[in-house]
């Protein structure tokens, strides 16, 4: 299979989805709720979804699709070429803020991450990765990842796990958000972790996640060094939901400590 050029027609595909999503903004959204009254949906979420699967099915008629919505016809195995896809990451901000939202494409064969793409666009940056070959924001690459440690450090993680949760310590994690500089919650996993590629964030700790969340910016994080497991320090299954762990050396050893 020739990764550069299936990267080359998704992008185009989510150019063009990110297209509709821009235009959907000034119209009036039909929302919904799922499994509770701060789950949304909206018909641009299923369009979307409809959309690109539609694409892809067209060209690779054989790949099996896992996306949010349920239009996919995945059935949870790892062999072959799957792509897991998120219409709309962030659907809170898309209808709140109408920003901060991302389309977000993981490609994985055999299990292995082949491609990631997240395409935010409200601000038109395309993050890509094809395995091996770096990571790029639109035509520009990103650095490598240096080192880090806490002190000096960004950590993405929502207030909810600062306060009596079920998921994490949060009296851990209280302490862990006063030793690093500040912390940020950006409503939107993908970005976050692209955020974590960028250097714009150091860390990224979230302890739930399904593979249409991640599958994108887990290729991605990894062609500039970063690092991203479960709380375990497990390499994540593109078909299994869990926590997520991502980071740049050093923060990430640091972090693990904390999720452990
Ligand atoms: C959600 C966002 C959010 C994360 C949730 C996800 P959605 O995705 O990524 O930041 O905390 O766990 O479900 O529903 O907006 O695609
Ligand atoms: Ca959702
Ligand atoms: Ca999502
Ligand atoms: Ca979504």
């Amino acid at each position: 299979m020739d990764w550069n050029e299936v990267a080359l027609h998704a992008k185009q595909w989510m150019l063009e989805a990110g297209g509709l999503l821009r235009d959907s903004l000034e119209t009036s959204l039909t929302i919904e709720t799922k499994s509770n009254a701060s789950d949304l949906v909206t018909n641009m979420d299923r369009h979307i979804e409809q959309f690109l699967i539609e694409k892809i099915l067209e060209r690779y008629p054989l790949h099996r699709i896992l996306g949010e919505e349920g239009y996919g016809n995945e059935e949870g195995s790892l062999q072959g070429t799957l792509w897991l896809i998120d219409p709309i990451d962030g659907t809170m901000n898309f209808v709140h803020q109408k920003r901060n939202f991302v389309i977000s494409i993981g490609i994985y064969h055999n299990g292995q991450g082949k491609i990631g793409l997240v395409y935010d666009p409200v601000h038109d940056e395309m993050y890509s990765a094809v395995q091996g070959q770096g990571a790029y924001c639109n035509d520009t690459e990103i650095p490598k990842l240096k080192a880090g440690i806490v002190e000096e450090s960004v950590i993405g993680i929502n207030a909810t796990w600062l306060t009596r949760n079920r998921m994490l310590d949060y009296e851990r994690m209280g302490e862990l958000v006063r030793r690093s500089r500040g912390s940020r919650s950006y409503g939107c996993a993908a970005l976050e972790m692209v955020y974590v590629a960028t250097g714009r964030l150091d860390g990224y700790i979230t302890p739930r996640l399904s593979p249409w969340d991640f599958g994108g910016g887990a290729v991605i994080l990894s062609e500039v060094g970063g690092i991203v497991t479960n709380f375990n320090g497990v390499a994540l299954s593109p078909i299994e939901k869990g926590p997520i762990l991502a980071a740049r050396p050093g923060v990430y050893e640091e972090l693990l400590t904390y999720v452990k």
